[in-house]
């Protein structure tokens, strides 16, 4: 917006010039309801004087982002696209009457006071065009005012782009308290035609969902919690966000039902060799201390000089939190910590019990972030963390859903289809079953290995992570028993065959259901429909297979006829004279082979529907974030 420099100045000296008479009767104005009634021109519409520019008419790709306080808001002014701006200007009014109230503070270097009612610090904006990125500083409310405020804004991202109008969510000012409104006011462009003066805004009171420490959490800054997915549905059982200004990172515990709550900087998944930052509730009193994990022990150390200070703490209905600053650079154990340079891995844990010298164990909650991240690195947080669980969602679907169906049908039902040619001098069934088996075996094995080293640990806890260890067990000595199998025609053969037809059923029961309870992990983040796509893979396999069975019973009937009719059909056949019609189709085998047919075709297409979900489910998210940001030019 470039309110540029002299234009500003002008401005003020003419502010300051007025006559505390006018002023008076300007300010009276107000009160009785003029339109505006500011005494400055700025101040009113928020426009930057910038000749021949307009403001931009389409969403705003900043934002003003509030966290209620102590009889303060602290507001972020930032963009959720990472954008920098050149100029702003923020003011706080109260919605019914429009005046302006309170105060700001703690103003970063790059801005400074406006005063839309002389000596009153009720408005900020930018001292340079330096680019400037997430200022943060505080509002502060008059005494006893109670009421509903909003900050309206102007961003400007240079000379001639800028928004006029920006607003935060409207914010309810009690004596003591002060809430956010949940839904922010949709931000709305200089020219919507209902003015937002008097909203019938009614009182809320912050609940666990409306956790103000989540506002921004991915934009803004970064949030990493425990168990996994909280932090989107905002229902962590210990989080812990950084944001960085500047030179130095300010960190934000919570935890709930816990008496510490601790952040660990790791270079891996694991514990060990971390350094860690404790929030204690000991007798009431919250402090901050430093500590250090070796191996699987967490040991106090103290605390060097400056290297972290707490900003804030406090206990609340069964919340502990604490806000505190670490510099950019500490040496710890002997270990430099760069947060600019060096990406980290964060833990977080909680538990409900601490000493004066130590914190008990993370009974309450525990994560690690999947992988190490520069923390001031915002964007794609976590997108990237699951690809070795998508390749293991992608290898089981093709494997079960695809290569064993197959290789299964094939083997019970089309021994006596294609009998006349072989492949690789085996039967064609058998080669194909074999061909599809192994594949089965080898993506099977390899998943199981991809998701033990995404996972790092097993977690018997789930029905998915148990069905699957089943089903790789049992598809592990499928290949064993086959290699090892009796000759046909020896005694132990027809046991061979049940045992081998059973391990294989039962892998495949096991893997697809493994597969239905795959759509319920957090970390697969799969769609709820896909489970329909399973039920109506299930069916489609069942009819194919009821199909086929009653189509062999009446194929052997028919066999059994011919048999009889021309005892000696095939007996110069390549075959033995014992089955003579073993070197020759049974009957309807070209049915078979349709049904064969379609069967493979229709696997294949849940086969790839299902990995392309799998695959694509978290990049739904990306790509829908990607159109929302290009959808602001
Ligand atoms: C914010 O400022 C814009 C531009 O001056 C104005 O149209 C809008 O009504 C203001 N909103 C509020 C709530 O004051
Ligand atoms: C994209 O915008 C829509 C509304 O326009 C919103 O509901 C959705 O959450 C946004 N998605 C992301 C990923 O920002």
């Amino acid at each position: 917006m470039q309110l540029s420099g002299h234009v500003q100045k002008k401005q003020f000296s003419t502010t300051r010039m007025i006559p505390t008479v006018i002023l008076l009767v300007l300010c009276l104005g107000s009160v009785l309801g003029l339109p505006d009634g500011a005494p400055n021109g700025i101040c009113s519409t928020l426009m930057p004087r910038h000749p021949g520019t307009v403001a931009q008419t389409s969403t705003p790709p900043y934002q003003v982002l509030p966290a209620a306080g102590q009889g303060r808001v602290r507001l972020i002014l930032g963009s959720p696209q990472g954008l920098a701006y050149e100029g702003f200007m923020i003011l706080a009014r109260d919605l019914e009457t429009g005046e302006y109230v309170g105060e700001f503070a703690n103003l970063p270097e790059s801005a400074r006071h406006m005063e839309c009612l002389d000596g009153v610090k009720n408005g900020v904006t930018h001292i340079d065009k330096r680019k400037k990125q997430n200022l943060e500083f505080d509002w502060e409310a008059p005494p006893y005012y109670e009421g509903t405020i909003i900050f309206n804004s102007t961003f400007a991202q240079d000379y001639s782009t800028y928004w006029v109008g920006v607003e935060s969510p409207r914010i309810t000012v009690l004596k003591r308290s002060i809430d956010i409104l949940t839904a922010p006011t949709p931000t709305t462009t200089p020219r919507t035609s209902t003015p937002p003066y008097y909203s019938p805004t009614v009182k809320t009171t912050v609940n666990v969902a409306e956790n103000p420490l989540y506002d921004g959490c991915g934009t803004t800054k970064n949030c990493f919690g425990a168990p996994d997915g909280c932090v989107e549905e905002k229902n962590c059982d210990a989080i812990v966000t950084v944001l960085v200004r500047g030179e130095r990172y300010l960190f934000e515990l919570q935890a709930q039902g816990s008496k510490y709550v601790a952040v660990g900087l790791s270079d891996d998944r694991k514990m060990g060799e971390d350094s860690v930052v404790e929030c204690v509730d000991t007798a009431g009193k919250i402090g901050l201390h430093m500590s250090w994990n070796s191996g699987k022990t967490n040991s106090r150390r103290s605390t060097p000089e400056d290297a972290v200070r707490l900003e804030s703490s406090f206990t609340q209905d069964g919340i502990i939190g604490c806000k505190f600053w670490r510099d950019k650079m500490t040496v710890v154990q002997g270990r430099e910590y760069d947060l600019v340079n060096t990406p980290y891995n964060l833990l977080v844990a909680a538990g409900r019990s601490a000493s004066t010298n130590g914190v008990g164990f993370h009974d309450v909650a525990y994560s690690a972030s999947p992988e190490a991240k520069l923390l001031s690195d915002v964007s794609g947080f976590g997108a990237t963390s699951d690809v070795l669980i998508r390749v293991h969602g992608a290898l089981m679907l093709a494997s079960w859903i695809g290569t064993a169906s197959i290789g299964i049908l094939l083997a019970r039902y089309y021994k006596q289809t294609w009998v006349n040619s072989q492949l690789c001098g085996k039967d064609q069934w058998f080669a194909w079953h074999r061909f599809f088996m192994i594949l089965t075996w080898s993506m099977t094995i390899i998943a199981f290995v991809i998701i033990f080293v995404e996972i790092g640990e097993w977690s018997s806890a789930t029905i998915h992570a148990s069905l699957g260890l089943v089903t790789t067990i049992l598809c592990f000595v499928q290949p064993f028993m086959a290699a090892l199998r009796p000759h046909p025609g020896t005694a132990r053969r027809p046991l061979f065959n049940w045992a081998h037809w059973f391990v294989g059923n039962a892998a495949h029961i096991c893997g697809i259901i493994a597969i239905f309870f795959a759509v319920r992990l957090n970390k697969a983040k799969l769609p709820e429909w896909v489970e329909w796509i399973l039920v109506a893979y299930v069916v489609f396999h069942v009819c194919t297979h009821l199909f086929l069975t009653f189509a062999g019973c009446s194929s052997d009937r028919q066999a059994n006829k011919r048999v009889n009719s021309f005892p000696m059909k095939d007996i110069h056949a390549r075959g033995s004279m014992s089955h003579p019609d073993v070197r020759g189709d049974a009957p309807y085998s070209g049915m078979r082979k349709l049904v064969f047919g379609v069967y493979f075709v229709v696997i294949v297409c849940f086969a790839v529907a299902l990995i392309v979900i799998n695959v694509f489910a978290p990049i739904e998210k990306t790509w829908q974030s990607l159109v929302n940001a290009t959808s602001n030019y």
